[in-house]
């Protein structure tokens, strides 16, 4: 079946069982998905119902779909996301995506966990993307022809929404939050990086480095959705004391140690 129809159904069926359809969606990377706990008159979808979407094969990410509000404004949440390392196509991996632009999504927020590359970014910081690298992987519109699906060239030039990144600044500096701006460098993993890795990617211009966001952000792009990506550091790859190993349980422990800052900042954006 050709993407542009498989894109139709799914989001035929997810309409089918909301009642309304908000402007807002958010994406919960790993460690966030309790972030769906803030929502009230909530309905959810599991993944595993809607047509064409794939589960998730990791732990710390639950797979469904959310439609609630916060303080009264709606919002779809995903709790979960897929990623190209667990073995599914660029075309699964950025599906949701797709799906949300054509429920007339216009706004999108991405979250995810990433490591440090720059020792003035720490573990528990939160950074807002100003902008991203992604020289290393399959880019996700390889192969996509159909121009109902959106540009086959999109301009990377503007693709963090300014406006949304100036609020959240604005938001954070209010609420006593330190934000960070900064640049994402997109590797597909799952091994993590070395240590000669990381002072290439820093010297790329890289402040932070991560498996997943980048492939959905150039969809995302295509399908014309203002998008803001806000990054937990959960780690630090280029810490002075030399290079420190990292696990995916300490990830996820610094992920949820940095929720309630990220649930704070979100809120008040769905609520802008
Ligand atoms: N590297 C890649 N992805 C990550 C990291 C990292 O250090 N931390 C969290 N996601």
């Amino acid at each position: 079946m050709e993407l542009y129809n498989k894109i139709l159904e799914a989001s035929s069926f997810i309409k089918s069982k909301l009642p309304l359809l908000p402007k807002k969606a958010v994406i919960l990377g790993t460690g966030l998905g309790s972030l769906v706990d803030e929502l009230t008159n909530s309905t959810s979808i599991s993944y595993s119902a809607i047509p064409h979407f794939v589960t998730n094969t990791v732990d710390s990410h639950y797979g469904k779909l959310h439609l609630g509000d916060i303080d009264g404004a709606p919002v779809i949440m995903l709790q979960g996301r897929f990623h190209y390392y667990e073995g599914y196509s660029m075309e699964e991996v950025t599906f949701p995506i797709r799906v949300l632009a054509q429920l007339g999504i216009e706004e999108l927020i991405i979250t995810n966990a990433s490591g440090s590359l720059d020792p003035e970014i720490k573990t528990g910081d939160i950074v807002a993307l100003n902008d991203h690298i992604s020289l290393f992987g399959q880019n996700p519109l390889r192969g996509i022809t159909d121009s109902r699906l959106g540009d086959r060239f999109p301009d990377m030039t503007h693709t963090y929404d300014k406006p949304i990144l100036d609020s959240v600044i604005k938001i954070a500096k209010e609420a006593n939050i330190n934000l960070r701006e900064g640049v994402y460098i997109y590797v597909e993993g799952p091994s993590l990086e070395t240590p000669a890795e990381h002072r290439l990617l820093r010297q790329a211009g890289a402040d932070i480095v991560g498996m997943s966001t980048v492939p959905e952000v150039i969809v995302a792009k295509q399908c014309a959705l203002k998008v803001c990506v806000l990054s937990c550091v959960t780690n630090e790859c280029l810490s002075e004391e030399g290079p420190k190993e990292t696990s995916l349980e300490e990830v996820i422990q610094a992920a949820n140690s940095a929720a309630p800052k990220l649930q704070l900042l979100i809120s008040k954006l769905i609520l802008e």
